[in-house]
């Protein structure tokens, strides 16, 4: 009955750390629901939705759109869920975010299972969003807006004024592990399986 139980994942951690990357392969490994905000937001923004109309420039700017946004993005992708197997990815990203998604967990009866923290020195996340964005390019597909150096700067500051606060949440609450971000894929994947155990 494992496959049953609630999990929740959170990963934390700054812009280009490894945070989707390694969250979908946890999901595809451990029949989880991966839940990206990001990816979310950019899907409206390509179909043209009034929310995408609305948060596109936020998203080139790279801020943080509003929690009321994001807060009922996630009640909805919740709602109805019997079983509460899931891993964010991107949420929360701010205190307020937090505790609305502890009180949504609460209702549910679905306590954080982890929180991987993922940590990167920033020179080689500008380094890695950079090089998605030329490699997109050269492949002809769309460009992220805020793929680009300056951005990528931009997301990091916000990141550290917004989001690392929540580090001392989860780890007052003893959820929280660090996982070296730099080195392989598969190498970082096996870091963050050894501190869930
Ligand atoms: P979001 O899409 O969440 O962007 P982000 O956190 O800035 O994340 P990234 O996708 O750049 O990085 P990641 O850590 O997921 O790394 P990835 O695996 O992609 O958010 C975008 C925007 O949406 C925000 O700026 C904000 O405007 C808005 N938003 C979203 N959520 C919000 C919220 N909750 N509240 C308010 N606003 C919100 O990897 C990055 C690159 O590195 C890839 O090319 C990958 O191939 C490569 N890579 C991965 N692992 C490695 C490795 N080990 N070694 C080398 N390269 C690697």
């Amino acid at each position: 009955m494992t496959q049953n139980k609630n999990k929740v994942v959170i990963f934390l951690g700054p812009p280009g750390a490894g945070k989707g990357t390694q969250a979908e392969r946890l999901a595809a490994e451990q029949d989880l629901v991966k839940i990206s905000t990001g990816d979310i937001l950019r899907d409206h923004v390509a179909r043209g939705t009034e929310l995408g109309q609305t948060v596109q420039p936020i998203l080139t700017a790279g801020q943080l759109v509003p929690d009321d946004i994001l807060i009922a993005l996630i009640r909805d992708k919740l709602a109805g869920m019997e079983q509460v197997r899931v891993i964010f990815d991107g949420f929360p990203r701010t205190q307020a975010q937090a505790q609305a998604l502890d009180l949504l967990l609460e209702e549910l009866g679905a306590p954080v299972t982890a929180v991987p923290l993922l940590e990167v020195p920033d020179e080689a996340l500008v380094g890695r969003i950079v090089e998605r964005g030329r490699q997109a390019a050269a492949r002809g597909e769309a460009v992220r807006s805020d793929d680009t150096e300056e951005v990528a700067r931009k997301r990091q500051q916000v990141y550290r004024e917004q989001t690392q606060p929540l580090i001392e949440h989860y780890e007052g609450r003893g959820h929280l592990y660090r996982v070296d971000g730099v080195g392989t894929m598969d190498e970082v994947y096996s870091r963050i399986l050894n501190g869930m155990r």
